[in-house]
């Protein structure tokens, strides 16, 4: 059976990072992410799993930072792209879900939290609610090393008594904004957690409170094709220069990587500008549903009942036209191959292997609501993002993959 874990440690060796976290870094700091397909239960089921996180995640509405009423059925992460995370002195490996839509550090569901002479038990029960799973646990603080040298002191996690929805990993490497740690320490309902990355930041060991993400599109079910750089960019992961646009104010988008943007299919217009989010636990790019019914007209896609996904002939995926996200001034455009899961791997999700999936789905709720899309990972891994809490702002480059047609 194939190994994430060992193809992780073989790809860590290669980076080379100096150890000497006190010292404000003047190049930011990489590391690998493996990209997986979770199989349990048979075939990927990507639509259940990104709808009911949409749903989830749109609750926040409704419920306030502080305890999500929704109750989302328990999806496992789909498609999960896991980093290496190390915990304690010495350090113990585990491996974590790479999330920018919650914002806390949990472990302890596959790997047994091991505790070392820096790990403390602050005594505080802990809830994170995901929206593609829930742990209960205490909070401890422990010193949590990222690559070979991102390393944090002090740095609270959850470690989970109770966990649905993880299988296989050892939960979740939170990246989001810190209000969404508001409400996990069950008994202060008001009181945030230091994020790691924020962490990082106040410990001296980045300059900006940035992280920013490489996923590269693949046609394998498991491969080491992300990057996670935190203080800073990589410039050999994207091409041109990064744009960039201000967070949005509208809620609940404003909760998480919220940005505004028009949507346009060739020249017609699906989605007018409204806000919605960029993140790495949304696997396809969900549009509000009047968005989506206009993207299935346009491009005359018919609804496949197995996958779930819309599907195309090859005649229609040769007459397919860019689909246009319009952030700010700048347009990215999506191009046919990038609008199309890869061919290679649509037995995974249950699908024929002739046959041509569309990426595009439906949010399951019209536009208006405040978070009216979703650019999951296969917009990501078109486009090189930046998530930068020190100026608000998220920023996009196009990459040597925006054009190709591996799919
Ligand atoms: C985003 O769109 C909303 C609603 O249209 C608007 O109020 C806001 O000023 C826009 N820009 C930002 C940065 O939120």
């Amino acid at each position: 059976m194939f190994s994430f874990a060992s193809l992780l440690t073989t790809l860590l060796v290669a980076v080379s990072i100096a150890a000497s976290p006190v010292e404000i870094r003047d190049s930011p700091v990489t590391l690998p992410m493996a990209r997986k397909l979770n199989l349990q239960g048979g075939t990927v089921n990507l639509l259940q799993h990104d709808q009911a996180r949409a749903t989830a995640l749109k609750d926040r509405a409704t419920s306030g930072l502080d305890r999500r009423t929704g109750s989302a059925p328990i999806t496992n992460e789909a498609v999960s792209y896991i980093a290496q995370v190390g915990i304690g002195s010495p350090p113990t490996t585990y491996y974590l879900i790479v999330d920018t839509d919650s914002s806390n550090i949990c472990i302890g569901t596959d790997t047994a939290y091991v505790k070392t002479s820096t790990s403390y038990d602050t005594g505080e029960p802990v809830e994170v609610d995901y929206s593609s799973g829930s742990i209960d646990g205490t909070e401890y603080t422990d010193t949590v090393t990222l690559g070979n040298g991102l390393t944090v002191t002090d740095q609270s996690i959850c470690v989970a008594a109770t966990s649905t929805g993880f299988t296989g990993v050892d939960d979740i490497l939170g990246l989001g904004p810190v209000d969404l740690t508001e409400g996990t320490l069950t008994k202060e309902e008001d009181t945030t957690i230091s994020t790691f990355t924020d962490n990082l930041y106040t410990q001296g060991v980045i300059s900006e409170i940035v992280v920013s993400i490489s996923f590269e599109p693949t046609t394998s079910e498991e491969v080491t094709n992300g990057e996670l750089t935190f203080g800073g960019t990589d410039a050999t992961k994207y091409t041109g220069t990064i744009a960039y646009t201000p967070l949005t104010t509208t809620e609940p988008a404003s909760y998480y990587w919220g940005i505004n943007e028009s949507i346009t299919y060739g020249s017609t217009t699906i989605l007018s500008e409204t806000a919605g989010i960029v993140g790495t636990g949304t696997t396809l790019i969900l549009l509000a549903s009047n968005a989506y019914s206009a993207y299935q007209s346009a491009t005359g896609a018919t609804l496949d009942d197995t996958t779930g996904l819309l599907r195309i002939t090859l005649t229609q995926y040769d007459a397919l036209e860019n689909l246009n996200f319009n952030v700010g001034s700048n347009t990215y455009a999506l191009t046919p191959n990038g609008q199309i899961w890869p061919r290679a791997l649509n037995t995974y999700i249950g699908g024929t292997s002739s046959y041509i999936y569309l990426v595009v789905n439906d949010l399951g709720t019209p536009s208006g609501e405040g978070l009216d899309f979703i650019n999951g990972q296969m917009f990501l891994e078109r486009f090189y993002a930046v998530f930068d809490t020190t100026n608000s702002r998220v920023g996009f480059a196009t990459t040597s993959y925006t054009d190709a047609t591996t799919n």
